[in-house]
């Protein structure tokens, strides 16, 4: 344990730095307590996994994290960024910049060719088409995609699908990577597939933080966090994460 969590140095950079978050929705005249005062640290180059049942606030956590939400109550540092400092359009381009998303339904355009699914991000980020055909194929090379450039998703199994989706996540180059179920929709043997894209990221040094309910699925991560009616219930840190000796 002496090396921290995963291989993790103790002392690395945190990636997120959360204190107290809090996300009450209101629906017509009733409020829904979904976060109730969260605190979590990850570092650079931590994987962690969020368990816990459904409604127990687990997605409401990680559309704050990716800041697709804002907190009702509490505080988000991401990468020294104090989030609550920033307006709508500086939170869309740091969202744009510093994270990549990977969700169950891989939610990909279903008219588009897999290269131009994984360019989409830098077309919105302003980035010329010769630049965006050579990232998006440089992403496709690193999930083992290269192949099925010009498939549209109904061409491409549903672990094919996910790896561009990862692909997607991966082309602007971000830190962290944020995943909602991102094997749920797939059989065994892709989704061992897609476990080992997400281990070999990791071990590049990006951050990442899936949901899961899947038990082997977060064996792959260095912990293991769950949450239960909005708060998390406890940690475990797994000592079966390959650094090096073991899996
Ligand atoms: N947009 C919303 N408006 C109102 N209530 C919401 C909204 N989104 C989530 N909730 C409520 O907040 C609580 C937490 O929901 P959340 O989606 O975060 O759960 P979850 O742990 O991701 O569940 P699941 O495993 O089913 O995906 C639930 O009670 C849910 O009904
Ligand atoms: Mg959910």
């Amino acid at each position: 344990m002496a090396e921290g969590r995963g291989g993790v140095a103790p002392f690395s950079s945190p990636v997120i730095d959360a204190t107290g978050l809090q996300r009450i929705y209101t629906v017509g005249s009733s409020t829904v307590a979904a976060l109730r005062g969260v605190d979590l640290v990850v570092r650079k180059g931590e994987s962690a996994a969020i368990m816990g049942p459904s409604g127990s606030g687990k997605s409401t956590l990680l559309g704050l994290l990716g800041l697709l939400d804002r907190p009702t109550a509490g505080r988000y540092v991401i990468q020294g960024t104090d989030t609550s400092t920033l307006d709508d359009d500086e939170l869309a381009a740091l969202r744009n910049r510093a994270i990549g998303f990977i969700f169950q339904a891989f939610n990909l355009l279903p008219a588009e060719s897999a290269e131009d699914n994984v360019a989409a991000p830098l077309l919105y980020a302003g980035v010329r088409r010769p630049e965006r055909q050579r990232r998006a194929m440089a992403a496709l090379e690193t999930v083992g995609s290269a192949d099925w450039r010009s498939r549209r998703p109904t061409e491409l199994s549903g672990g094919q699908q996910q790896r561009v989706a990862i692909a997607r996540a991966l082309v602007g180059d971000p830190g962290l990577i944020l995943a909602d179920e991102p094997t749920g929709n797939l059989d065994s043997v892709s989704g061992g597939e897609v476990l080992d894209v997400l281990d070999r990221l990791r071990d590049e040094g990006r951050t990442i933080v899936l949901i899961t309910h899947d038990p082997t699925v977060a064996s792959h991560a260095g912990r293991t966090l769950r949450m239960s009616d909005g708060g998390f219930l406890g940690e475990e840190l797994c000592s079966t994460e390959p650094d090096g000796a073991g899996a």
